[in-house]
């Protein structure tokens, strides 16, 4: 770390495994430039404070019980929260605006090694499962465990809280006079916090822990849903249209959009709005997981529509790993298992931190695994198989584990794919570590991004099914 600055940096990251990794990214880059850390918390998915002795760690109250905040059933957490945070929120859309022109990205990242797996959807084993019927095999497409109401309703619990301790910070600061507090970074689903620091005269950036262009192009959902909605026949588009490029929205296709747009409504279109105008207001944008060579003209775009500063400052992760800041303990035996395969021959799949499987679902993958005949290392998380605790059986070949050290296993010279939900974190990872993809994209940025490794910088595989 570089001598002290003298200055303090508040952080405020929202309690999503993928949004906390990018803010405590963020952090160590700061605090090796010489700042101080203050990191304001939720009780609910605590960071691991003694992984950072260095930073300073304040819990704030979000309203949950005991029992609430220490499940990790996210879903049920954020759905009771969720009630009674909606009403009210509904405001009219701000213009909407047209993404225009290809992305591109640059030779150097294109990933140089061949895809050598080989797996198999739908299984060919149906008769072992007579009760999975066909409809599901043909579409083994997964559920989001959390929506984005979940960052709408933690808002709105932590927002006295969050008050209080943000102006006990600075009212220390001018009486003990050590170190200067030079802003608040939150993430852009914070969406009081804007409002907050104007008022305490203290400087607000914003973390976008999404791609570029899906944060830019994301805010002209909501008059595309409108639109929708205006038309006779609702959103319906001929099947041959469906795997037309969504114009609106590139590289989108149209049935990539429709899914999207499926997803809530209302609520999500207002706290886009909401997003929008607190980010236009903030100091500037940073974006810790992007680079100008990922996402130039979304950058372009940004400069000229958002007028604040904005920084692509990753990705960062190779040299500021996210394992001090899992929320889970990764099982290191991974690592051991991975040691004993052969080079580039394991498959390792992962769906992140918040989206769930059925247990059919769950079948379906273990039986694609099983006949991909290759040997796989697979992350299931507790409470992630709906109806399920804890699976026993570990099929042949593959080892199951319940988290695992995601970085080094996409860094072992034993991987060779990752099934992949393409989170935003999981997809730099796995393109920073050269690992081809297979894109099995649940819900939000995760269809956009998987369409970039499939369609523009073709490092990976859409799984195909009859809907995709
Ligand atoms: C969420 C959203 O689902 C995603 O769409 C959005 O882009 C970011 O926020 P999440 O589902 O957690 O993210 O996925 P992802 O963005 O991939 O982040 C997961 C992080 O957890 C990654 O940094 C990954 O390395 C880490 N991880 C995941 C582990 O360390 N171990 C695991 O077993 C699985």
């Amino acid at each position: 770390m570089e001598k002290s600055n003298g200055l303090r940096v508040v952080l405020f990251p929202l309690p999503i495994q993928g949004c906390i990794n990018p803010m405590f990214q963020l952090a160590k880059i700061l605090h090796s430039r010489g700042f101080s850390i203050t990191v304001i918390h939720t009780r609910f998915n605590t960071p691991k404070a003694s992984n950072h002795p260095l930073y300073t760690f304040l819990e704030i109250q979000d309203g949950l019980s005991e029992a609430e905040a220490s499940t990790r059933d996210v879903t049920l957490v954020l759905t009771l929260l969720n009630q009674s945070c909606c009403r009210g929120w509904i405001r009219p859309s701000p213009k909407a605006r047209r993404i225009d022109g290809p992305i591109r990205i640059s030779k150097a990242l294109r990933a140089p090694a061949p895809f050598p797996l080989r797996i198999s959807f739908p299984c060919n084993r149906r008769n072992a499962f007579p009760t999975i019927n066909k409809t599901s095999l043909l579409n083994p497409r997964l559920k989001p465990n959390v929506s984005l109401f979940s960052t709408v309703s933690r808002s709105n619990s932590c927002e006295a809280p969050f008050r209080d301790c943000l102006t006990k910070l600075l009212q220390s600061e001018t009486e003990e006079r050590k170190q200067t507090i030079s802003c608040l970074i939150d993430d852009s689903g914070w969406i009081f916090t804007q409002h907050l620091a104007q008022s305490l005269n203290l400087s607000r950036f914003v973390l976008s822990t999404y791609k570029v262009s899906f944060f830019v192009g994301h805010f002209v959902l909501p008059k595309l849903r409108r639109e929708r909605y205006l038309q006779p026949q609702g959103s319906s588009i001929a099947c041959s249209e469906q795997d037309e490029p969504a114009e609106e929205f590139p590289p989108l296709r149209k049935k990539d959009l429709l899914r999207i747009l499926d997803e809530e409504t209302e609520v999500l279109d207002s706290y886009s709005d909401m997003i929008l105008e607190t980010t236009k207001a903030s100091s500037g944008l940073v974006f810790v997981s992007s680079c100008e060579e990922l996402d130039e003209d979304s950058l372009r775009q940004a400069r000229r529509e958002f007028q604040v500063p904005i920084f692509a400052i990753g990705p960062s992760h190779s040299y500021f790993p996210g394992s001090s800041s899992s929320l889970f303990t990764p099982d290191q035996t991974c690592i051991q298992w991975l040691d004993k395969q052969e080079d580039k021959t394991v498959i390792y799949v992962s769906f992140g931190s918040v989206v769930n499987i059925s247990e059919t679902e769950l079948l379906e993958i273990s039986w694609g695994l099983r006949n991909s005949d290759q040997p796989f290392l697979w992350v299931v998380r507790v409470g992630m198989v709906n109806g399920t605790k804890w699976i026993e059986a570990i099929p042949e070949k593959g080892k199951i584990v319940k988290w695992a050290p995601q970085q080094d296993v996409l860094k072992h010279r034993a991987t060779g794919g990752f099934l992949t939900h393409n989170g935003w974190n999981s997809t730099v990872e796995s393109v920073c570590e050269g690992v081809p993809m297979i894109c099995v994209p649940s819900v939000w940025d995760q269809l956009l991004n998987a369409r970039f490794v499939s369609d523009v910088w073709m490092v990976g595989l859409h799984l195909r099914s009859r809907e995709w």
